[in-house]
């Protein structure tokens, strides 16, 4: 594939201060031109990327089928998607117009770590003591907590992120159960955590911890049903994506107290929100103002990925599958353009379709 000039250029849309600064950094390894836009790409902002190479983008950046039609338009034979997740793609129309590459893991350490800093805060209290003793109220009344070790977590999802998160919770002393559609029975034999059906996780659970990705099998998983199957005054922790779970249905689940606590990364509407400073501005999504009034939960928005390491290795992953598509190389992290699959056996073996 060649470039348009003699620098590839990267239209970057949705970039933040981080984003900047780690990439500016490492634009002198490579042979790339970066043109940052704040903006989130959406058909008004579309026209930013005329002349570009690539199109740069992260988890609330929409590639839907106009987008996709403009950049078949305009020559841009690539999405380089600054994320693991890639649920912001039309994949299936984006099948043989357009290729995807994308950073398949940057540190699931820093995802599992804020799942836990969720679950620990959430049941220690530890941002209610901190305001406390700021004021100079050293009650503790209110701030009982429980312990971790003897109760029983699930997992769902045991990709790279849900195994960190099991060995950890084992590592404290938690019974750790999971369910995955593709267990990994390995890992079962060598760490002794337990795969089970998802109704039993459901039923069984202390702690629920969603770790897989949003599909049409997953939308909803956490939905009215599964939440009256729980047990009274469950966690449930996403890090993963909000419309895991029915956000309706949550807020029902909180008011009745069989949630006793929640703690979102994540949340179905947050493109409209989430990485923006809305603190003098009135939200006027109901649902989220409605979250963030239960005193049990715990709203971070979608800093799970944000360390510096896991910035250097975006950075760099991205970087590299950008000049690897321009040079032809055979892309390991390119999500099949013949068939839309993440990872493309068929391809691997040369003959996919
Ligand atoms: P991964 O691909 O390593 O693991 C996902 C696991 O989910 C796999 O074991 C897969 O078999 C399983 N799975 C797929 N479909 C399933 C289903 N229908 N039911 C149950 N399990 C299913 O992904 P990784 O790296 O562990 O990431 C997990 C998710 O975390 C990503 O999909 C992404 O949505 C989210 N994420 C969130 C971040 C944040 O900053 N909040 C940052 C990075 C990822």
């Amino acid at each position: 594939m060649s470039v348009k000039s003699n620098k590839i250029k990267i239209a970057f849309f949705d970039a933040k201060p981080y984003d900047i600064e780690t990439f500016n950094n490492l634009i002198p390894n490579y042979d790339v031109e970066i043109k940052y836009y704040k903006h989130l790409l959406d058909i008004n902002t579309a026209s930013l990327a005329k002349g570009a190479d690539v199109i740069c983008t992260f988890v609330n950046d929409k590639i839907d089928k106009n987008i996709i039609d403009f950049l078949v338009e305009n020559e841009i034979p690539l999405v380089a998607q600054r994320s693991a997740g890639y649920n912001n793609i039309d994949l299936k129309y984006a099948r043989r117009k357009i290729h995807v590459v994308r950073v398949p893991a940057y540190s699931p350490n820093a995802v599992a770590e804020h799942a836990l800093a969720l679950m620990f805060t959430l049941n220690r209290k530890t941002h209610k003591a901190y305001n406390r003793t700021r004021d100079g109220n050293f009650s503790l009344v209110g701030l009982t907590g429980f312990d971790m070790k003897g109760k029983t977590i699930g997992i769902i999802g045991t990709g790279n992120i849900g195994k960190i998160l099991a060995k950890t919770a084992l590592g404290i002393g938690m019974k750790v159960i999971a369910y995955d559609a593709f267990p990994d029975k390995k890992f079962e034999e060598d760490t002794g955590l337990q795969y089970t059906s998802l109704s039993n996780l459901v039923k069984t659970s202390d702690i629920i911890s969603l770790h897989c990705p949003l599909t049409k099998d997953t939308f909803h998983m956490i939905d009215e049903e599964a939440i009256s199957s729980m047990k009274n005054r469950v966690m449930i922790i996403n890090t993963s994506r909000g419309a895991l779970i029915d956000t309706r249905a949550l807020i029902n689940g909180l008011k009745t107290e069989k949630i006793g606590f929640a703690g979102l990364d994540v949340y179905e509407e947050e493109d409209k929100y989430f990485f923006e400073d809305f603190s003098d501005r009135i939200i006027s999504d109901d649902q989220l103002a409605r979250l963030l009034t239960f005193k049990n939960v715990l709203i971070t928005s979608h800093q799970a990925f944000l360390t510096r390491e896991a910035l250097d290795q975006i950075a760099i992953t991205t970087l590299e599958n950008i000049t690897g598509f321009f040079k032809n190389n055979i892309l390991k992290n390119e999500i099949c353009y013949q068939c839309g699959a993440p990872v493309c056996n068929k391809k691997v073996k040369g003959k996919c379709f």
